[in-house]
């Protein structure tokens, strides 16, 4: 059958879709307003290379999105989240770590790491030594940690996710917490940050950037420009079962690392596997 769409070249984005127009769309539906207008445009430029109309694209669009990040659109009171980090918890250290505790109890992604809070950042940080720059990927509500991480007083810290209410929050934390920084709402894939950094975090989102579109995971941690890249995995399902999650991510990471000649130390928590990836000093930073 013959195609009568002409084809834009560069993308391979039918001439007759509008990729602002669709990207608009979806980014007023309420699912998906928060998200990074970059994000939406990276997810509907792939799927719209199939799309006969304008309609097909965002249907198509918003199918994919529901797929690679249904998981995470649950209802976030990232306004009430806010609220509570500016209402003063920081006026004493263990009131901002309970206020802290009870958001984390709140995701999926850091409630699972609730139990083992009081480890997770000594253990990581005694591989990589005391971060004076840390660079948090895909953040989501990682950032409410920093209490937890007894930073330096003069450690900056950069947090990135595509979703404005994990950015929101981010920022309300690294204010209470008082650390110097800032959080932006960035697709770590379309435009990974160039900030230069002891250790980046890519905590539990590689299998997420798997599947946006594979081979991801692996250009960010070659992108990011920091010491130790810290790549973590669930190895529990939401459900609570193991079903060789743990050797199903050992070989995604090996996959993601392949040829790097980068060596890879495992931390193994009950809940979650930590590569940490020894990238070595960055230069020209
Ligand atoms: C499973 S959560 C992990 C959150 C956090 N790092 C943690 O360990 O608790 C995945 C996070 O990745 C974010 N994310 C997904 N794709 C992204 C992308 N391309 N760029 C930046 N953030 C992304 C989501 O918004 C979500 O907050």
């Amino acid at each position: 059958m013959l195609c009568c769409l002409r084809w834009t070249g560069g993308r391979g984005v039918p001439s007759d879709i509008g990729l602002d127009r669709v990207v608009a769309e979806v980014l007023v539906s309420r699912r998906y307003r928060s998200l990074a207008p970059e994000f939406v445009r990276r997810i509907a430029e792939r799927e719209s290379r199939h799309a006969r109309r304008h309609t097909d694209a965002v249907k198509a669009t918003k199918a994919r999105l529901h797929q690679v990040y249904g998981a995470y659109v649950q209802d976030l009171p990232a306004e009430r989240f806010v609220a509570a980090l500016e209402g003063g918890g920081a006026a004493n250290s263990d009131a901002l770590r309970e206020t802290c505790r009870q958001m984390m109890a709140e995701h999926a992604s850091t409630r699972e790491r609730l139990p083992i809070m009081d480890r997770f950042y000594v253990e990581l940080f005694a591989v990589t030594g005391m971060p004076r720059t840390l660079v948090d990927l895909a953040c989501g509500l990682g950032p409410l940690a920093l209490p937890w991480m007894e930073l330096p007083a003069d450690a900056r810290y950069v947090a990135c996710d595509v979703d404005r209410r994990f950015v929101d929050v981010a920022t309300a934390a690294l204010t209470a917490s008082g650390v110097d920084g800032r959080a932006e709402l960035r697709d770590v894939v379309a435009s990974p940050p160039d900030e230069v950094a002891d250790v980046a975090l890519l905590l539990k989102a590689a299998p997420c950037l798997e599947q946006q579109a594979p081979g991801s995971a692996r250009d960010v941690l070659e992108s990011v420009r920091a010491h130790y890249v810290a790549v973590s995995f669930p190895t529990r399902s939401l459900g609570g079962a193991g079903k060789g999650m743990l050797a199903h991510y050992r070989q995604m990471m090996a996959r993601i690392n392949e040829g790097t000649g980068w060596p890879v130390q495992e931390l193994l928590f009950p809940a979650e596997l930590v590569c940490i990836v020894t990238k070595g000093a960055i230069t020209g930073g």
